[in-house]
Formats: structure tokens, sequence, C-alpha cells
């Protein structure tokens, strides 16, 4: 019973055969085939489908689009590519994991701008998010110039309402100057594939999430989406393979011209182009279904889980009841039993589920699409077995 939807996709058939018409293309004719399909007519350029498909579910412009392997590329790429200055500072959670974390990190070392963490709550299984948000706000400083977060976080099953979060900091953005502007930078992996929301209308600033996991893509897919207005804002790491203005530049022996656009910051290098065209597919298959039904169920089985498991002695839950500010993600302790035990006994009970990888580590299940009431009935029994 796979009960770690949170980690990488099983995926689902339009996908493989995708990835299987692709693959099968690429090794009958490498050459013709990637040249066609990538560097042809703008119009038969096979990434701008994923672009599209990406920028239907999200609610935004296929330009706003990037297409990463990760989320931890897109992180990367964002923090690596903001121009901070000296004095400047990153403020971050401590709810993060190490991928947002440590992308903030090496880019302050290398910029010279400094990293600040805080609590957004002591008790996740009591979020409120009004702390919360009057946490981010009194913490703000003149020299903030990003606070990164994580959509959902994945130690504790918290959802943040990112609208809120964001209307919050443009309402501190309104006393200050353009170059100073709080940028809103987010993780977003565990609420993409999730949640009912338009990632393109909450105000985010930039918005990194793998398609590998809840979208239930290719491995090795993702994408940042951000405005124009603030693609411009980035300096470009990887070289790209999306934009000819940069490769043309390069031949006419000239700096590219103009302001950076999604495309330039697409790593470049030839890609799994498999898996990267096929993740249209999986948005796709998304949209088919309806955002709100895979929601739904998602927060049907979740709250199952997170029902059962307060309904126990021996268990303290960590994830909010409220299917408002949780996900996909249940995290809890069973007295007397290590997370990594808790887990290990599910295994040998055929129930998929892992111990958090953070300092301090938690039992975490996460239904997603693919499960069914029963297969929950069964993890809550072993659970309960353990008391
Ligand atoms: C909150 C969070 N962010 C980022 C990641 C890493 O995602 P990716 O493998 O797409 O880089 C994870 C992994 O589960 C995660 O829990």
């Amino acid at each position: 019973m796979h009960l770690s939807n949170f980690y990488l996709a099983s995926n689902p058939t339009p996908v493989r055969d995708a990835i299987t018409r692709y693959r099968r293309a690429f090794d009958e004719d490498p050459h013709g085939f990637l040249d066609d399909n990538m560097f042809g007519r703008d119009e038969d350029m096979l990434w701008r489908e994923v672009c599209a498909a990406a920028a239907n579910y999200v609610g935004g412009q296929p330009n706003e689009i990037s297409l990463t392997s990760s989320t931890t590329m897109g992180l990367a790429l964002i923090y690596n590519g903001l121009s901070l200055k000296p004095g400047q500072e990153i403020l971050t959670t401590t709810h993060e994991f190490y991928p947002h974390y440590e992308s903030i990190r090496l880019a302050a070392e290398k910029s010279g701008a400094s990293m600040r963490q805080i609590p957004l709550y002591e008790s996740s299984l009591n979020f409120s998010a009004d702390e919360a948000i009057a946490r981010m706000c009194a913490a703000v400083r003149p020299n903030t110039r990003v606070f990164g977060v994580a959509w959902v976080h994945s130690n504790t099953g918290v959802r943040l309402p990112l609208a809120d979060f964001a209307a919050a900091l443009a309402d501190l953005n309104k006393n200050r100057d353009e170059d100073d502007r709080v940028l809103l930078v987010v993780d977003g992996v565990h609420g993409f594939g999730v949640a009912d929301e338009d990632v393109a209308r909450m105000g985010c600033d930039f918005f990194s999430a793998g398609t590998h996991k809840w979208i239930l893509g290719p491995r090795g897919t993702g994408i940042v989406w951000a405005e124009p207005r603030n693609w411009a804002l980035v300096r470009p790491t990887i070289p790209s393979l999306m934009t000819r203005e940069t490769a043309d530049a390069w031949r006419q022996d000239r700096l590219p011209v103009g302001p950076t656009e999604a495309a330039w910051v697409s790593p470049g290098g030839f890609f799994s182009y498999e898996h990267q065209w096929a993740a249209a597919e999986a948005f796709r298959f998304h949209q088919q279904i309806g955002r709100k039904r895979v929601h739904d169920r998602i927060a049907e089985l979740n709250s199952q889980i997170k029902v059962g498991l307060a309904g126990m002695k021996h268990v303290t839950l960590h994830t909010p009841l409220d299917p408002d500010i949780s996900a996909g993600i249940v995290t809890f302790d069973v007295d007397g039993h290590s997370p990594r035990d808790v887990a290990q006994t599910l295994r040998h009970n055929r129930v998929i589920a892992n111990a958090t990888p953070y300092g301090v580590p938690h039992v975490r299940l996460s239904a997603g699409i693919v499960n069914f009431p029963a297969e929950i009935d069964l993890a809550l029994e072993v659970i309960r077995s353990l008391a």
C-alpha cells in the first residue's frame, strides 16, 4: 500500500506512453528527432507544449514557466540568480527542507548577503495562519530582500495559505522602493498537484516545484513559475537551449539583448527530453480529472488518516486536522517507538511509509489519488497494534 505519495510518482499510463514514444523516436534517430523538435521551427518545439500545459494548470502564461529537473534545481537557480547585495538578507523559516535551506545558504555565501530563520509556529497541530503571518511581518527588516518559504512543510504537513502571506507582504512592500521589495520565493512541491489553487494568482514572486511528485510527471522534471517582471531580476546560471537570443549573441560576439525571460533560465545541456516533454501529459491528466476532484480526494483520504490517528492515545499527531491548512502529508509519533521503527513495522505489514529526514524526525504517511479508504484502515490497524 503506497502511502508515501509525497515521494516520487508512479507515472500514469498517458505519461508512461509518452515517455516510451519519445524514447523510441530518439533511439531511432537521435539527431533528427532532437533537431526537429528542439531547434527547428518555433511552433514545433516540444518544450513549448510543456510550458503551455503547465501554464494552463497554474492559470498563467507559457512565457512565465521555466523548465527544470526538480524543486531543488529551481530553488537553486532562483537564489543563485537574484542579485543580492552585501548587507541584504534572505529571511526564511525553521520549517524548510534541506534543498531550500541549502539553496539559500549557498547563494548568501556567494553574494555576501545573510540568511535568517524564524519559526512560524510552535505547535503545528494548532497552526494559526494569523499568528504565522504576524510572525513573518514582525520579522521583516529594512534589509530583507527575500522571504523564502515552503507551501507545505514536509515535517509537519502544515499548508500555508500562501495568498494571505503574499497579501501581507504586498502591504509591507507598499512602503518600500521597487529595488527593496521583499520577494516571496516558494518551495511549492507538496501543494502542487494537491491544492486546488491557481498558483499564478496567489501573489508569489517565484514558485518552484518538481513535477515528479504530486503532478505524477516523469522523474527528473519540474518547473519554476514567475511573472516576466520577476524573471527580469534573475541572472541565468546555466546556459539555456530554449532561447535563440543568448546563442545568437554568442554567435555574433555580442551580449544578449533584453531582460531575462523564463526560457533563459531553463537549464540547457542536452536533457532527458523524453521525460521533460512527457511532463505535458501529466498536467493534462490532472486537468482531465479536475484539480478540485484531485484535491478533494487527497483531503478525504488524509483526513481519514488524521482522524484515525487522533483517536489513538499512544499517538501524537503533528498535522492539523483542517484540510484548509494541510495537504497530502500526515506526520506523527508513536509512544515508545522511534519513527524509523514505526516505518519499518508498517513496511513489514506492506504499508509504504517513512520517517522524515529532519533533525527531529516523525513518522510520515501520505495518501494520494492511487489509494483507497480500505488501505488506510489497514495502515491504521498496524499503528493501533503498537499501543
Ligand atoms: C519540502 C520539500 N521541498 C523539496 C523537496 C525536494 O524535491 P525535488 O526532489 O523535486 O527537488 C522535498 C522532497 O520531498 C520536500 O519535502
